[in-house]
């Protein structure tokens, strides 16, 4: 448990720094990142450098006993940079340059920007690699935040006709996988395809996946750039802070290059942008949607199945939201605390004092703007003092062994980029996302106490390192995995073949590899499974049907895929819905030494939570009746409601986390 804190001595006067310094490490700070935003002060005019402030401020840190992660400054170009370099500035789908006086003005394709950033980046590392305060690297800051994954300029429409080219050698290859027949969209040459999302209506949507595919390799290209720029002088780790559950880039692509991955845990200002129902916002308006939280750090902890890092936690009120409440007395520290329950080694805060001026001037900071401590500060000594009676998870001992994966997260759930966008590109019913589908299943398992593995889908066909296997989990969750290929439908039969036990969810196997439909759904594994989705049921908001399961009745809204399981497969439920003529909803088969099954609808929490518990607990997988708002977080356990309440023996205040005793 290491704790950090985003710090900029940039915007400080000089004489104020070793005060900061030392007051961080008294507060217990270890980490601190610096240097992020600050190229026009590293080079104020072309090939100027001053390190000299920048070396003050390493040595300050250093004498106080802190580490150093430096930020390449690259997500703020100076305005000289710009100048020089028009053609580095991103431009919108709407055709329109998006200009320099916020920042992310860059496209990631631009081969100037990529060769100054590569100067920049070469500079810092050359002078500072063996700094004695230094510990690790951050790329740029937050990759794709402002909408800046995808960009439609001149280089990115040439550079994206190569992409393709290499991606289908022929144009007759590209016009197959894209079902150009339709609408006469046959392309002639590589040269006559343009960026998509530019139509007059819905462009086609094998040609907006591959648009999508080529705007994350983008990115991933960029922060390689900068990789094997630190690479040449240092080997300390590298990292990224990435966001939650962003979505516009594929995180899987992107770790392979980093040593560790880090994210910005921002609850408050996430759960207000999220599409959650207003109640649920109002519920948890002052600590977030726990599970949101926690299933951002599994997924970040999953991507390369190690501890990851909050770079930047919420301090109090953020200021980019549509609203910007302040956090609960408790929050800071609760947040901290279930981070570390989820896996994490390091938290830390953003930022240290709040900014007097420019964009965030109304964003907490552990310090006010006056310099004295606000609540955050209270809040992350009490982590410090803390934190050594409440260490003593295993999580990465627990990480590198099947057999305790199998003992502390039974379930694993399925996550992938390109189902993402397949279901975002046609949602066919507008309460249709990827990240609810995949919340309707996690949430009820954090409601149960279960620990969960977010695990790449990518990875299950991957060799070696960068691959994963599905050894020791008993259940296997697939929401909306919408893309199927034959390598996976064999690893995915190959687990439940040697007794894994499978859930594909709505839409499951519905689209090939290009974003065309399967002839069958789901794709590869319907013979196996003895069944087919016939018919789909996109619904509007508000509206909710049943499904009736034996003796019980669940409710769904929004999606319906109707199954006929005339192939071999149990009927488990079946549509009440008159217009579904009686088809079944969920089905299983069993295949070896284990069982698939298929669920059509998109459950409710409650009927969800009914149906995994029963099949856990013949699993012999152990479910807690947690309390509404109390969660467990590996080896805490944590209270997000403002009364106190009691759980598994223990009281929890208001907002409270403790230490669980696992042994009860
Ligand atoms: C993050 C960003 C920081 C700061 C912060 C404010 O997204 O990385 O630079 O803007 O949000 O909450
Ligand atoms: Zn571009």
């Amino acid at each position: 448990m290491t704790l950090g804190v985003c710090y900029y001595p940039d915007h400080w006067p000089r004489e104020r720094w070793a005060q900061d310094a030392k007051q961080m490490k008294e507060l217990g700070i270890e980490r601190v990142r610096i240097g992020e935003f600050a190229w026009s002060l590293i080079e104020p005019e072309p090939g100027r450098y001053d390190f000299e402030w920048l070396d003050a401020a390493f040595d300050t840190l250093h004498d106080a006993g802190l580490g150093v992660i430096l930020g390449t400054p690259t997500s703020t170009a100076p305005k000289w940079l710009v100048d020089q370099n028009p053609g580095m500035l991103p431009v919108g789908a709407d055709g329109r340059v998006r200009g320099f006086g916020s920042r992310k003005h860059y496209c990631h394709r631009n081969a100037t920007y990529r060769q100054e950033s590569d100067r920049i980046v070469s500079a810092l590392a050359e002078r500072y690699a063996s700094h004695p305060a230094l510990v690790a690297w951050q790329t740029d800051n937050e990759y794709g935040c402002h909408d800046t994954t995808r960009c439609w300029c001149d280089t990115c429409r040439s550079e994206f006709r190569t992409w393709l080219k290499d991606r289908y050698q022929t144009v007759d290859a590209l016009n197959e996988a894209w079902w150009t027949v339709f609408w006469s969209q046959t392309y002639r040459s590589f040269d006559e395809v343009e960026l998509p999302e530019q139509g007059v209506t819905e462009t086609n949507p094998s040609h907006r996946l591959d648009f999508y595919r080529f705007a994350s390799d983008g990115v991933v290209g960029y922060n390689r750039v900068q990789v094997d720029a630190i690479r040449k002088h240092s080997d300390l780790p590298i990292t990224h802070n990435s966001m939650g559950l962003f979505p516009d880039y594929d995180h899987v692509d992107l770790v392979d290059d980093l040593d560790v991955i880090a994210w910005d845990n921002y609850p408050l200002g996430n759960l207000e942008e999220s599409p959650f129902p207003d109640d649920i916002k109002q519920k948890y308006l002052r600590v977030g949607h726990p599970d949101l939280v926690s299933m951002s750090h599994d997924l970040y902890r999953g991507l390369k199945n190690l501890p990851h890092w909050i770079m930047e936690q919420q301090p109090g009120q953020v200021n980019w939201a549509s609203n910007n409440p302040l956090p609960a007395e408790g929050a800071v520290r609760l947040w901290s605390f279930q981070a570390f329950g989820q896996g994490a080694e390091m938290v830390s805060y953003f930022r240290w004092r709040a900014a007097v001026g420019a964009q965030e001037l109304m964003h907490a900071g552990l310090l006010k703007h006056d310099g004295t401590p606000d609540q955050a500060f209270k809040e992350a000594g009490i982590v410090n003092s803390e934190r050594a009676a409440f260490d003593g998870d295993t999580v990465r001992e627990r990480l590198s062994s099947a057999a305790a994966v199998q003992e502390d997260a039974p379930v694993a759930i399925l996550v992938d980029y390109d189902d993402m966008w397949s279901s975002q590109i046609q949602p066919h019913a507008q309460g249709f996302g990827y990240w609810t589908a995949m919340f309707g299943l996690y949430e009820p398992l954090q409601e149960m106490g279960v620990r969960v593995d977010l695990v790449p889908k990518k990875r299950l066909t991957m060799d070696g390192d960068r691959g994963r296997s599905l050894d020791g989990y008993k259940l296997v969750l697939a929401p909306a995995m919408q893309i199927t290929t034959e390598p996976l439908a064999k690893v995915l039969t190959d687990y439940v073949a040697g007794g894994g036990r499978l859930l594909l969810g709505a839409r499951a196997g519905s689209k090939t590899a290009s974003n065309l439909a399967h002839m069958q759904q789901p794709g590869h594994l319907s013979d196996t499974i003895g069944a087919q989705v016939v018919r789909v049921d996109g619904l509007r908001p508000g509206v909710t049907r049943t499904v009736t399961a034996g003796s019980q009745t669940w409710t769904y809204a929004t999606w319906g895929d109707l199954i006929d399981a005339s192939g071999g497969a149990q009927v488990l439920a079946t549509y009440d819905d008159p217009a579904c003529q009686g088809s079944a909803a969920y089905v299983a088969r069993s295949h070896g030494q284990g069982e698939f099954r298929l669920l059509g609808a998109l459950l409710d929490l409650p009927s969800m939570r009914s149906l995994l518990k029963d099949w856990l607990n013949d699993l012999g997988v152990r479910t807690w009746d947690l309390p509404d708002g109390v969660r467990r977080h590996g080896p805490y356990l944590a209270n997000y409601l403002g009364e106190t309440q009691s759980a598994l023996g223990h009281t929890l205040p208001p907002f409270g986390v403790v230490k669980l005793d696992l042994g009860e």
